[in-house]
This record gives structure tokens, sequence and C-alpha cells, in this order.
């Protein structure tokens, strides 16, 4: 155990054998923060773009929320966005290409899972050089049960003082701009939108400065 939350819920390090939960709950929160299981035709696709390789590549910033129902959430940091990318260039998304039918690039033919398969065969792993101040990202979803227990606020705490202690000088997400109940989650624990970063389509970016422990020690 890492943290205790409390109420039988605690955070620990994520392994392999998590894995199945990390797609499960990224499907469950999937629609802007809302159940995503009836529009996806294939419940494994958004773990492996969103979660999965997480674990896989930054074993060490994965972590789950387990409770007395089982893993009811998530905590995922990448250190170095732009290395991290690249690792998904080369070392994940070949291999996920060659197992997932590109559906082509008319989005009005698209069903189900299509957005998620397009997605898979066209990544964004661009560089943005306008987040230089925020080397780092994240994610954090919780199931319902683990919600409105102050636990999303001390994992995103832990998330921040782990990456500044690796000298991370700030850390950013991807928001949904209509998921209205986490952007004001994230202003609660003291992120800003950045307004003068072009964000992908439908979001938002939210970031924070971090102390790094240069800082700290000067
Ligand atoms: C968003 C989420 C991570 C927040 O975690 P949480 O454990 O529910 O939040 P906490 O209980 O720690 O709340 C922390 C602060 O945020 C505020 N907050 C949380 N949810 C809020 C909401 N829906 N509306 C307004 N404020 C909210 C709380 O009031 C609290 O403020 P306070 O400490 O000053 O009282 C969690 O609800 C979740 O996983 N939701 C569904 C998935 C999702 O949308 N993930 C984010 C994708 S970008």
């Amino acid at each position: 155990m890492i943290l205790d939350f409390g109420d039988g819920f605690f955070l620990r390090q994520a392994t392999a054998a998590d894995r199945a939960a990390l797609a499960m709950i990224c499907l469950k929160t999937g629609d802007a923060g809302k159940d995503a299981t009836d529009r996806e035709d294939d419940p494994d696709l958004l773990g492996l773009v969103y979660t999965i390789p997480y674990q896989v590549f930054e074993p060490d910033l994965a972590f789950v929320v387990d409770g007395p129902t089982g893993v009811s959430g998530y905590l995922l940091g990448a250190a170095d966005t732009n290395s991290f990318n690249a690792r998904l260039a080369t070392d994940w998304y070949p291999e996920l290409q060659a197992s997932v039918t590109d559906p082509g690039p008319d989005s009005t033919r698209w069903q189900g899972s299509d957005w998620a398969r397009h997605r898979i065969h066209h990544p964004d792993l661009s560089v943005r050089q306008a987040l230089v101040a925020y080397p780092s990202h994240g994610h954090i979803d919780l199931l319902p049960q683990a919600r409105g227990k102050g636990i999303g606020r001390q994992a995103m705490a832990f998330l921040e003082q782990r990456l500044a202690a690796s000298g991370s000088t700030g850390l950013c997400l991807e928001v949904m701009r209509r998921n209205i109940d986490a952007l004001n989650f994230y202003r609660a624990v003291g992120f800003e939108v950045l307004q003068d970063v072009q964000p992908p389509k439908d979001c938002v970016y939210v970031a924070k400065r971090l102390a790094s422990a240069q800082d700290v020690a000067g």
C-alpha cells in the first residue's frame, strides 16, 4: 500500500495483472467521465490507447486505487511526454496497428469504436513546444464508488510530488471540454486552464507548475 484513503480504499503500484482493470475503468469513464460501454463495439481499444501503455512504459508512475470492490480507479503519469510519445511511436503503435483495421478518414462513416481505430492508426504524438513548461502529463479516473471522498485530491498531490521529486517542472492533462465535473475538480486542486495553447479537438489543457526538487533545495 502506498496511500491509505480510508473506507477500505488505497493506492498501490499497478502491475501487469492490472491491465484488464485499467482497460475496464478506462471504458467505464471513457465518455467524458461517464460510461462509454454502450458507445464502443470493442471494449479493449480505449484501454490500449489511454491506460495500458503507461503501465508498460512508465511502471513507476502507474498506480491503481484498490478498494472494497476491487480496483476502482487509476492514476497514471508520464514524466516526459515527448520521450513517452517517442516510445509509443516505435514500441507500441506499430504492433497495435497490425491488429486493428483503419476505418479510413471519413468520420461520417465511422461507427462504434472506429474513432479509436482511426486514432490508433493516426496517433497525435507531436512535440508541443507550447507545453515546454509542463513536460509531464497524466490521467486519473475513478469509478463512481471511489468519487467524492477526497481520493482524487490526494492522488493528484501524490503524483505531483513524485514528478517534482524526479525533477519535473510541470504537469498537464487533457480534459474533454464537456467534462465539467473534471474541470471543476482540476480547478479545485490548483490547475489552470491553458488559454494560449491549442488543445486537441474537443479538449482543453489543464496544467500546474511543480516545485522541482532542485527548486526546493535551492
Ligand atoms: C474527477 C475525479 C478524478 C475527481 O476525483 P474525486 O475523488 O471525486 O474528487 P475529490 O473528492 O478529491 O475532490 C477534490 C476537490 O474537487 C472538487 N470536485 C470534485 N468533483 C467535483 C465536481 N463534480 N464539481 C465541483 N467540484 C468538484 C471537490 O469539491 C473537492 O474540493 P475541496 O477539496 O476543496 O472540497 C473523479 O471524480 C473521476 O474520476 N471522475 C470520473 C472520471 C473523470 O472525469 N476523470 C477525469 C478525466 S480528465
